[in-house]
């Protein structure tokens, strides 16, 4: 039997297991999905059981998505790119870290019919995920990209790798078509995300990378003041879609039934 996990911490919102079995017993296929949460020094030993054939893949998110990188022999084209891992998967004795955000984000905008060419896209946070959504953004041929984050300094590594993006401080509103939260605020126990409303005018498009809960206060406020609010439910769909290809070879379906798993 087949066994996969996702590991981060924290990890009790995560709905992978729920999508992943769902797919796992549509598609025939004998095995389970769990979800673990674990401490940075059991990042190692998890990943040689992926080695030793006890697990056959693992998803990785917050906060582990860079620091699994050491612990692999091969990245693919875009994890390398980003420097972030979100899938692991063995090939020929090889562990292999992929990143199936980057797409994850682009369908999930090419979905919604949000038109984004030539627009500015403001990002709230400098986490793992971020590099991810600037590679998607560049590739949905956005005109500017700013970030801001609680921490400077993370700002400005992300800076290094892209130089074209611009950074503002924390609190700091620019001006913009498109407002991102990537980072943790809004998950269970970390608080919530406190954007001042009305520094922006309505009519802007409000997304958040959290899909659970479904809305979080900073979509809530976002809708109250006349603004588009997606959440990150299509990303985290496409991710896994792909994901779950990538392991089993078999490409699973996207349908009402899949969306409403995780309402
Ligand atoms: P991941 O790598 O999976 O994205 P992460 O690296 O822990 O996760 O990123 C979390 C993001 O949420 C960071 O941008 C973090 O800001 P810092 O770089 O300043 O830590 C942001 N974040 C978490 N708690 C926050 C808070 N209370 N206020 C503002 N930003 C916060």
């Amino acid at each position: 039997m087949k066994k996969y996990l996702v590991i981060g911490n924290p990890i009790d919102h995560s709905l992978s297991p729920r999508l992943h079995n769902y797919w796992l017993e549509k598609n025939n296929i004998n095995g389970t999905y769990e979800k673990k949460k674990i401490n940075e020094e059991e990042v190692k030993d998890i990943i040689s059981e992926v080695r030793n054939n006890k697990i056959s893949g693992l998803n990785v998110t917050i906060p582990y998505k860079k620091i699994v990188i050491p612990y692999l022999d091969e990245l693919s084209l875009e994890a390398k790119e980003s420097q972030s891992v979100n899938t692991i998967s063995k090939k020929n004795d090889k562990i292999i870290g992929h990143n199936t955000d980057i797409s994850g984000f682009e369908l999930a905008i090419r979905s919604i019919n949000f038109d984004t060419k030539n627009k500015k896209i403001f990002i709230l946070g400098a986490g793992g995920v971020v590099s991810s959504i600037i590679i998607a953004l560049k590739r949905l041929n956005v005109s500017k990209i700013i970030l801001s984050n609680r921490t400077l300094a993370k700002a400005e590594n992300i800076r290094d790798s892209f130089p074209n993006i611009q950074i503002v401080k924390w609190g700091e509103v620019p001006d913009f078509d498109m407002i991102i939260n990537a980072t943790s605020l809004g998950l269970k126990g970390f608080g919530e995300l406190e954007f001042d409303n009305l520094k922006v005018g309505p009519n802007k498009f409000f997304y958040d990378i959290i899909y659970n809960p479904t809305k979080t206060k900073f979509l809530k406020n976002a809708d109250l003041n006349g603004n588009r609010t997606e959440n990150g439910k299509m990303m985290f769909i496409y991710q896994a879609h792909q994901a779950f290809t990538l392991w089993n070879k078999k490409i699973p379906k996207i349908d009402k039934e899949v969306i409403k798993l995780l309402d």
